[in-house]
């Protein structure tokens, strides 16, 4: 099955869980990841990798020795990124991004650098989308980032809430216009002051 028809079927019988019916564009890919130092990352999370559009462009950024886990609730998707994707740097679990904390202590790692969301924050169960906003913060190490694209505004706060730094941008050039945040952990525990900037993207 194509990897779009297999979105769009899985968007049909799961429209809440997979908010989208199309994959992100590639333009909307670049936008996010571009401003990242990917030198010296270690360990990436990334949340909702889908049929893995992201996670194709994130291994071509991520060193040799580095590690990417990509979590899913859905086993159709995962079951189709360990047949499609054969990169001994990549673990892909089924599970949910809320448990993030217990998957990294599983994999061995105890914080990560990045995580990179492409989880339908808007159409998840609010209580779901406040734990996997907390436990992404506490997961990150000072310094880290969590980039998340969206095609609304509505995750901002909980960004804001859980965050030092929050920059934005937006690609107009993709259908529908994508909302893209680059959310920083303080390098002090606890930090959490919103400080918002704007960066123009495509
Ligand atoms: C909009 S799709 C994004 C897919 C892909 N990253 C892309 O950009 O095309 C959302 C994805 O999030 C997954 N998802 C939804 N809730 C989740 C959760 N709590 N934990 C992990 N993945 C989840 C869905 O199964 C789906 O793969």
């Amino acid at each position: 099955m194509s990897p779009k028809f297999l979105f769009l079927q899985q968007f049909i019988r799961h429209p809440r869980m997979v908010g989208s019916v199309i994959p992100t564009s590639d333009i909307a890919i670049h936008a996010l990841l571009d401003p990242v130092d990917w030198q010296d990352v270690r360990c990436v999370v990334e949340y909702g990798p889908g049929t893995g559009v992201f996670t194709r462009r994130i291994l071509e950024r991520l060193g040799p020795d580095a590690r990417l886990i990509a979590i899913d609730t859905n086993p159709m998707f995962v079951s189709h990124l360990r047949q499609h994707i054969a990169d001994p740097r990549l673990i892909c679990v089924e599970g949910s991004a809320a448990d993030v904390e217990a998957i990294l202590a599983r994999e061995g790692f105890e914080a990560v650098d990045y995580i990179i969301s492409g989880l339908p924050f808007s159409t998840l169960p609010p209580a779901v989308a406040d734990d996997i906003a907390a436990a992404t913060a506490r997961a990150i190490r000072p310094g880290g980032q969590f980039l998340v694209y969206q095609y609304s505004r509505f995750v901002l706060s909980r960004l804001e809430a859980n965050f030092a730094n929050v920059a934005q941008g937006m690609v107009w050039r993709c259908i529908p216009p994508a909302r893209l945040f680059w959310a920083r952990k303080g390098n002090e525990a606890g930090a959490a002051l919103s400080d918002a900037e704007s960066l123009a993207v495509a």
